[in-house]
């Protein structure tokens, strides 16, 4: 952005995916600060907005189109103020943040976004589950199913299920009875785990937890009709927490005692060097007489 021409902020805030102690320090001390917040009231709860200071001016985004939200927020940074724009998990994750960032651009708005807990991964954490587990999915893919707003070419979920990986679902709980089906036609397993993570954080949080041949009705039972997740693939299979499956499930190479790495040599164990070698050029390192130097972006 060229240089901001308003006196006042703008903060994206990130807050989770409503449990108040999933914020980020930074988050929190944001909301602590600033007389001006808007929120997205239908997804993030109360007590978040409670945060705010005493006298802090705090608007509902229910009922605002994205023009009324941007009005308030261009008045409040031309007197000078910070705003503080609430947003559901984490901003980048369908959060229609472009279309604000592009307009605080053209306005010179200068902002700055703090990133959040997704729900994915809050879900993650309730179900108890590792998206990536060893040999069973090393891929994630975050998705929703076309409804009113078309997919682009290539990400149909039929397109995406060639993956096998493991699926996170948005905005898609309503279509629940077809997205079983389309991934059972598309090569997933009838017996393929899903989880459906209804409200996570929330007190009336729900979990539900089937296959793809039985996941819709019980979605369906259970009347959950928004703010769900699905999240479907072998690693959210229960059974892996099973102690017993450490004979069936690779485990990661990142703390065993044969792996080399930046912060820790391997011990002599009972691998030859070359495999030794392979272990590590696999997960990503440059192998070096005596040790192993991390190269990779990312992978540590
Ligand atoms: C507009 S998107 C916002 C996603 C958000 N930016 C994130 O990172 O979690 C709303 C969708 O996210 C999911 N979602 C948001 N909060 C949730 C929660 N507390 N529990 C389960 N799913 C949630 C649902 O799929 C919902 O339809």
């Amino acid at each position: 952005m060229t240089t901001p021409s308003q006196p006042g902020r703008l903060y994206g805030v990130g807050v989770g995916p409503g449990d108040p102690e999933l914020l980020t320090v930074k988050a929190q001390r944001v909301l602590q600060s600033v007389p001006v917040i808007i929120y997205a009231d239908s997804l993030v709860p109360e007590e978040i907005a409670g945060f705010a200071k005493p006298g802090a001016i705090i608007y509902g985004s229910k009922e605002m189109a994205l023009p009324e939200i941007m009005e308030v927020t261009l008045q409040a940074v031309s007197e000078g103020k910070t705003v503080a724009r609430i947003q559901s998990g984490d901003p980048s994750l369908y959060g229609a943040t472009l279309e604000q960032m592009r307009i605080l651009e053209r306005e010179r708005v200068d902002y700055e976004i703090i990133p959040g807990v997704s729900a994915a991964f809050a879900a993650a954490a309730v179900l108890k589950a590792e998206l990536t587990v060893p040999e069973v999915s090393q891929t994630v893919i975050m998705t929703r199913a076309e409804g009113r707003v078309a997919m682009p070419e290539g990400e149909s979920l039929i397109d995406l299920a060639r993956h096998g990986s493991t699926l996170v679902i948005f905005l898609s709980v309503t279509r629940m009875f077809r997205i079983a089906n389309q991934l059972q036609e598309a090569g997933y397993p009838a017996d393929t785990p899903v989880a459906v993570a209804y409200r996570v954080g929330w007190p009336d949080q729900q979990i539900i937890r089937g296959t793809l041949t039985d996941i819709a009705e019980k979605v369906r039972d259970a009347k959950i009709t928004l703010q769900a997740l699905i999240i479907v693939g072998k690693a959210v299979d229960p059974n892996l927490l099973d102690p017993a499956s450490d004979e069936r499930v690779a485990v990661s190479h990142l703390y065993s005692d044969e792996y080399t790495h930046l912060y820790r040599r391997a011990g002599q164990g009972d691998h030859a060097a070359a495999d030794r070698t392979e272990l590590y050029e696999a997960g990503g390192y440059e192998v070096q007489p005596e040790r192993a130097v991390h190269t990779s972006t990312g992978d540590d």
